[in-house]
């Protein structure tokens, strides 16, 4: 009827679609995710809401990361992170795959769960095994009623706000600042980082959602490149470290909604194979943003390049004049730590999958075949 027509245009508060009105919430997202969670002096973070003991924090000797879809990217990310600020080691699974695989959980392990709905049946399923197996499960979770929420020992909310749009924007990012904000948390506990490089970390996350806000004031160029490539039928996403983490993010949401077929390569990985498929004309996204592996991943965008591949590259404001010599066109995003580079890499790979769809005449809140929350196997 017209009322509810009307209910949910206003819903939308103005954008055309759910999923873009997600993406300019972001900046929003992010604080209220921090909010109450860093110490006043901006130094320290702090989880009141955790039961998880520092005595227990100290006794945790590896992490296992279970999720399906974005939020198993978002674990890709936010696993990283922690591996690389805690030096613990973190195991990465896909839900559905986890409990068939007989992984080795033992009450040292703590498994962290991740999930905007907290409904997903594969997650879930997932969470009672690390149970079976005597783990503390932790929950990123933005639905704090949810089966996931009220079966783990321990819940981060996000707070993203409800997520309508099937493909996850908001959700994902504010994942990755529960992320964030948990691997330094775990760090302080630990004493795995000094003081001075958590309250660096900490900065520089204040600053993320500013920087957001920045990269969404003009989107004329992604909207543009994005038309383009609404006319093709096959691309790549290549990066490494955690540009692969966000290519894989970044390719799911265009298949998801624009229907484009394309897939995520680790940069390095192509020429064990797939670099057979790249043919003329063929478009090619290369995240660029870890400054420590620029080179190499220059050296694979040359690759690409003599075999006729036409490539966009993703990096900072610093780069892209140099970059420009190998790539037909490069976008900036606001320069942060390497390690947070995702919060604000992905945010135009979400536009790109939306303006993509948008000229492609889809369906974008409502891609074919999928449903907001998995509830089956
Ligand atoms: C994201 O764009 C997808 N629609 C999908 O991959 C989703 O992230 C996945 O189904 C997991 O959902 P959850 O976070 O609610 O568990």
């Amino acid at each position: 009827t017209n009322v509810e027509w009307d209910a949910v245009t206003a819903e939308k508060g103005g954008f055309d679609h759910f999923m873009l009105k997600e993406i300019y919430e972001q900046p929003k997202a992010y604080r209220d995710t921090m909010r109450g969670r860093i110490d006043e002096s901006g130094s320290k973070v702090i989880f009141p809401e955790l039961n998880l003991t520092e005595e227990k924090i100290r006794s945790i000797n590896n992490i296992h990361i279970v999720a399906c879809g974005t939020a198993y990217h978002a674990g890709l990310v936010g696993g990283t992170a922690i591996e690389r600020l805690v030096r613990i080691p973190v195991a990465f699974d896909v839900a559905s795959e986890y409990r068939y695989r007989s992984p080795l959980i033992t009450p040292e392990t703590l498994v962290i769960v991740v999930s905007q709905s907290g409904e997903t049946a594969d997650t879930l399923a997932a969470l009672r095994e690390a149970h079976a197996n005597g783990a503390h499960v932790l929950a990123i979770t933005n639905v704090v009623g949810s089966s996931i929420a009220r079966d783990a020992d321990d819940v981060i909310a996000t707070l993203a706000g409800p997520e309508i749009a099937v493909a996850s924007t908001k959700a994902y990012t504010s994942q990755l600042i529960a992320f964030y904000l948990f691997g330094l948390y775990l760090a302080e506990v630990r004493g795995t980082q000094t003081a001075e490089e958590i309250s660096h970390i900490i900065a520089a996350m204040q600053s993320l959602p500013e920087q957001v806000e920045a990269m969404l004031e003009n989107t004329d160029a992604i909207k543009a490149y994005a038309e383009h490539i609404s006319n093709h039928n096959n691309l790549f996403f290549i990066g490494r470290g955690v540009d692969y983490a966000v290519a894989l993010e970044g390719s799911l949401k265009l298949k998801e909604i624009s229907y484009i077929h394309s897939e995520a390569y680790a940069a390095g990985e192509l020429k064990h194979g797939t670099l057979a498929l790249i043919e003329d004309g063929i478009p090619v996204i290369a995240l660029a943003t870890q400054e420590a592996l620029l080179e190499k991943t220059v050296s694979n965008i040359k690759e690409v390049k003599a075999r006729g591949a036409e490539v966009m590259a993703l990096s900072h404001e610093e780069h892209v004049s140099s970059l420009l010599k190998s790539v037909d066109q490069a976008f900036a995003i606001p320069k942060t730590l390497p390690l947070l580079t995702p919060a604000l890499s992905v945010v135009p790979l979400q536009l790109l999958a939306y303006y993509a769809s948008l000229a492609r005449g889809n369906d974008v809140d409502k891609p074919r075949n999928l449903a907001k929350s998995v509830t089956v196997e």
